[in-house]
């Protein structure tokens, strides 16, 4: 994909993501419909199924080539990254837009043959938009933000990660190894949205993001915007992700990565 390509689809997604945020803060008061899926806390609302669709018809209007990858099954069927794929979660967060009316985000990755060239995290209540080209840094409503170069102990450290893989019946994390991360960093932050807890890291106001079971459209933008800042993002054990199927995933301040996983992480099989 050449600069000017890239930069064309960068503005218009841009201002899809805008738009859809501004329909849905118009009716964040409307009376919802939420239903469940996968189980009883797994939420979904006519705002996420329309938001994608929306997002379905524009790119099919402006580029009518490109695939979409959406977590409410209004894209294409996605079987691998041939081409130049949208990766759409339209809200992520649910359970926050449900019950909080904030802390959820709309995520955009757009990917060409498998490579992240934009990332686009639209934090709607509070109107805050994270970009990110490949090459070309991170921003915070346009302002670039600083790389993770500074030093970062991982005493000093504070990880997002959900209260569920300390209990010992967690199917995917030995919980002992993760109390002892517990024990072992500054404090543990829970957001309840993967995406900003991405940007999060990017930003540098958590230095890391542990969790076990994470879809390619909770990933696809923030780990563009990480990387751009000089994080890392991998598996919990340290492995390239995997961009189409469910994955876990560490991602962090580059100084704590390798840390935790070796220290505190141990994958149940
Ligand atoms: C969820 C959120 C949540 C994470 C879940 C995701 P959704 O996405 O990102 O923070 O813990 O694993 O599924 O369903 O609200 O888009
Ligand atoms: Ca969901
Ligand atoms: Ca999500
Ligand atoms: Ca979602």
């Amino acid at each position: 994909m050449d600069n000017t390509e890239r930069t064309l689809i960068f503005n218009k997604a841009k201002e899809f993501v805008h738009e859809a945020g501004e329909r849905i803060r118009k009716k964040i008061d409307d009376p919802r419909t939420i239903e469940t899926k996968s189980n009883r806390n797994d939420l979904v609302t006519e705002m996420d199924q329309n938001t994608e669709k929306f997002f379905a018809e524009k790119i099919k209007e402006e580029f009518p080539e490109h695939l979409l990858f959406g977590e409410e099954g209004f894209g294409d069927d996605i079987k691998d990254l041939t081409g130049t794929v949208w990766i759409v979660d339209p809200i992520d967060g649910t359970m926050n837009f449900v019950h909080q009316k904030r802390n959820f985000a709309i995520s955009v990755g757009i990917y060409t043959d498998g490579i992240g060239e934009v990332g686009i995290i639209y934090d709607v209540m509070q109107d805050v938009m994270y970009t990110a080209l490949r090459e070309g840094g991170a921003y915070k409503n346009g302002e670039k933000l600083a790389e993770l170069t500074y030093k970062k102990p991982i005493e000093e450290s504070i990880i997002a990660l959900n209260t569920t893989w300390l209990l010992p019946e967690n199917p995917h994390i030995d919980h002992i190894g993760v109390g002892n991360l517990v024990k072992t960093i500054r404090s543990t932050r829970s957001y309840g949205s993967a995406a900003l807890e991405l940007v999060y890291v990017a930003e540098g106001i958590l230095d890391g993001y542990l969790t076990m079971s994470l879809m390619p459209w909770d990933i696809a933008a923030g780990r563009i915007i990480i990387e751009e800042v000089g994080g890392i993002v991998t598996t919990a054990d340290g492995l390239e992700l995997d961009m189409l199927n469910r994955t876990s995933m560490m991602a962090s301040h580059p100084q704590i990565h390798s840390g935790v996983i070796e220290e505190f992480v141990t994958l149940k099989k």
